[in-house]
């Protein structure tokens, strides 16, 4: 018998005798998922594994990045990738960033849909179902984005025309770390030419992005190497102007770099993402400027098992926390070190003498790399001095194409 009580067919159909599942897939309506919490939750009672934000800290990182583009007279962009939550950029266009960041043409419309209307794709968009998408969000936002080859001017071009749109193109400059980008500004200045040649399109500048720099560890070293790519950005820009094409937008830098990359009058804009969550990657640099950002994002888990004296198991692992820049750290626990992920366990080592966590305890952990971390939930519990203010979705998250 099936489940449901209903009978398995008689022929021709799956035998059901001995199982418990219903392969018509007609099942029993199963109960919904409760949400991870609720608005006046204390902390304790948030669901887990669970993204969390301590909005003190949250609003603290955005009002000084903000303060320091604006003492500098430097558009702030925040990248969305970071977070892909629309209530976050929200939140930073309200104290007065100038638009967004996204990656992908698809990350940007949860975004558009939340009202943000001035989005810089930071990235090539290549293929046509994406060029065809792109070119029709165009009618509802101000969109750029980035180009390093012809070809793909010629694609955007035409897709604007059939969608009756227009593009800001950004030409992409390599300026070192060897991903996308053209590599010279003779380069630069063919691909400018190339668009304004072209219906549907206008030349708006540069892209002058160097993610590897963000992470050198050494305050001094960052701030050499990010004088040297914004050199190079300088240069290219005084060749398309010999030429009469102007880069209304320089656009670049990240959490790392914005400390120098402001204030050296080169970029008309910063991009940065992380600087609003902070994470471990981000945390092991050396912050010896003003800038000092506090971490707001943390993934919340339960103790699941407490099987040994010097081991405990939490019910956050792979499938909650990424961990291609380490392991996730656990928040003022000493003496209890993150030590493996598995899909769903995190094995936790507590040392000799430290206090181990109690079954069903709560602990904060910051995860090593916050832009795929949100990749993998589906909501930011917003917290504040311990309580729960909101549940914000992270809307964006799987938008890749
Ligand atoms: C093009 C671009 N801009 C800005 C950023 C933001 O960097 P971060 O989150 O390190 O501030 C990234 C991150 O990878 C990026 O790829």
């Amino acid at each position: 018998m099936l489940r449901g009580g209903r009978a398995a067919p008689s022929s021709g159909g799956p035998l059901l005798d001995n199982t418990e599942i219903d392969v018509t897939g007609q099942g029993l309506p199963a109960p919904e998922l409760p949400p991870p919490a609720r608005v006046g939750d204390p902390l304790d009672r948030v669901d887990t594994p669970c993204l969390v934000l301590d909005l003190d800290a949250f609003d603290h990182n955005l009002r000084i990045m903000q303060d320091w583009a604006d003492r500098w007279n430097v558009h702030l962009r925040p990248h969305a990738k970071a977070h892909k939550c629309p209530e976050v950029a929200l939140r930073q266009a309200a104290i007065g960033a100038r638009g967004i960041c996204v990656q992908k043409v698809s990350e940007a419309l949860p975004f558009v849909a939340a009202g943000v209307r001035d989005i810089h794709i930071s990235n090539e968009v290549v293929g046509a179902s994406k060029v065809e998408l792109l070119a029709s969000l165009a009618r509802q936002a101000r969109l750029s984005v980035c180009v390093d080859h012809a070809d793909n001017v010629a694609d955007l071009s035409r897709a604007a025309a059939r969608q009756g749109s227009r593009i800001d193109v950004v030409v992409e400059l390599d300026v070192g770390q060897a991903r996308c980008g053209v590599s010279s500004p003779i380069a630069a200045l063919e691909l400018a030419r190339r668009i304004e040649s072209l219906p549907g399109l206008r030349f708006a500048g540069l892209q002058a992005y160097h993610g590897s720099l963000q992470h050198r560890r050494g305050h001094a070293e960052r701030a050499a190497a990010s004088r040297e790519a914004a050199v190079r950005a300088r240069e290219c820009a005084h060749v398309l102007a010999r030429h009469d094409y102007h880069c209304a937008i320089i656009t670049g830098s990240g959490t790392g770099t914005a400390e120098f990359d402001a204030p050296g009058g080169i970029y008309t804009e910063l991009q940065p993402g992380s600087y609003a969550f902070m994470d471990g990657d981000y945390g092991d640099n050396e912050w010896a400027g003003e800038l000092r950002f506090r971490n707001s994002l943390f993934l919340l888990s339960t103790v699941m098992s407490v099987p040994c004296a010097d081991r405990v198991v939490l019910d956050a692992g792979l499938k909650s926390t990424t961990i291609e820049c380490g392991l996730p750290r656990l928040h003022e626990r000493p003496g209890l070190s993150y030590v493996a992920a598995n899909d769903e366990h995190g094995i936790v080592r507590v040392a000799a003498g430290a206090a181990a966590p109690a079954l069903g305890a709560k602990v904060l952990l910051v995860p090593s790399h916050c832009d795929p971390t949100f990749n993998l939930h589906d909501t930011l519990v917003a917290v504040r001095a311990g309580v729960v203010e909101g549940l914000w979705p992270i809307a964006a998250r799987g938008l890749s194409r």
